[in-house]
């Protein structure tokens, strides 16, 4: 069962940060989850707003703002917004990286940026998963390069992610927590797929996805787990 950091270490450090995703391995997490849009200059960025607003000194859209921008952006007076290679490069190649495609248009800057490290710098597919609640962007990766694996998250439905994860043939299907029972559980691992949920953080919440023996749970608090 992985420990999975939520935008790093959400419970004790600024999200979606290297700080945060830092503490996320201090405190034994077995991977990260990060979300990622591109900047109007074409990088991958690491916030998860479509905004700078909430989370930055600054704001707009993110879309609109260079790399250069984002950069001279601060959180918490003196953090940056990271790239996506920047938290890769930190993450090493021992871990999980879970990649939410949260901006639109990401499919394929992110599959680039994959292979690099897996062509340069010794990563595996398996240090990766790309997950999305955007069918469109999941289907894009999937026909861009079928060898990444891919997670369909859900906020709704167990059943649709199943019926999504099956038509891309996804390796695993993130739903919310509250959305699982042993038995959907059971039947997604029957399907060959791994369940990893989120954002499990309450004792008793990850007492409960323990018993029903998910694949990973993705929590603010990975000392928790
Ligand atoms: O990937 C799980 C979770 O991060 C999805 O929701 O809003 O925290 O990105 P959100
Ligand atoms: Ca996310």
């Amino acid at each position: 069962m992985l420990n999975i950091g939520h935008r790093g270490a959400k419970g004790h450090e600024p999200e979606n940060t290297l700080p945060s995703f830092q503490k996320a391995f201090d405190l034994n997490a077995d991977g990260i989850e990060l979300d990622v849009h591109i900047c109007k200059t074409g990088e991958l960025v690491v916030i998860h707003d479509f905004t700078a607003d909430r989370t930055t000194n600054g704001s707009g859209a993110i879309s609109e703002l260079t790399l250069s921008e984002i950069k001279a952006l601060r959180i918490n007076e003196h953090i940056e917004v990271p790239t996506l290679e920047e938290v890769i490069e930190l993450a090493g190649n021992n871990c999980l990286i879970n990649i939410e495609l949260k901006g639109r248009q990401t499919a394929k800057p992110v599959s680039h940026l994959i292979e690099k490290y897996i062509l340069e710098k010794d990563y595996g597919y398996e240090n990766f998963i790309v997950s999305s609640f955007q069918r469109e962007e999941l289907e894009m990766m999937y026909i861009i390069n079928p060898k990444v694996h891919l997670g369909v998250l859900s906020q709704a439905s167990v059943a649709q992610a199943l019926e999504w994860a099956s038509a891309l043939s996804a390796k695993a299907i993130h739903p919310h927590f509250s959305l699982l029972t042993e038995e959907n559980v059971q039947q997604a691992q029957k399907s060959g797929l791994k369940v990893y949920t989120w954002t499990v953080n309450e004792i008793d919440d990850i007492e409960r996805v323990k018993m029903y023996n998910v694949d990973g749970i993705i929590t603010d608090f990975p000392e928790r787990i």
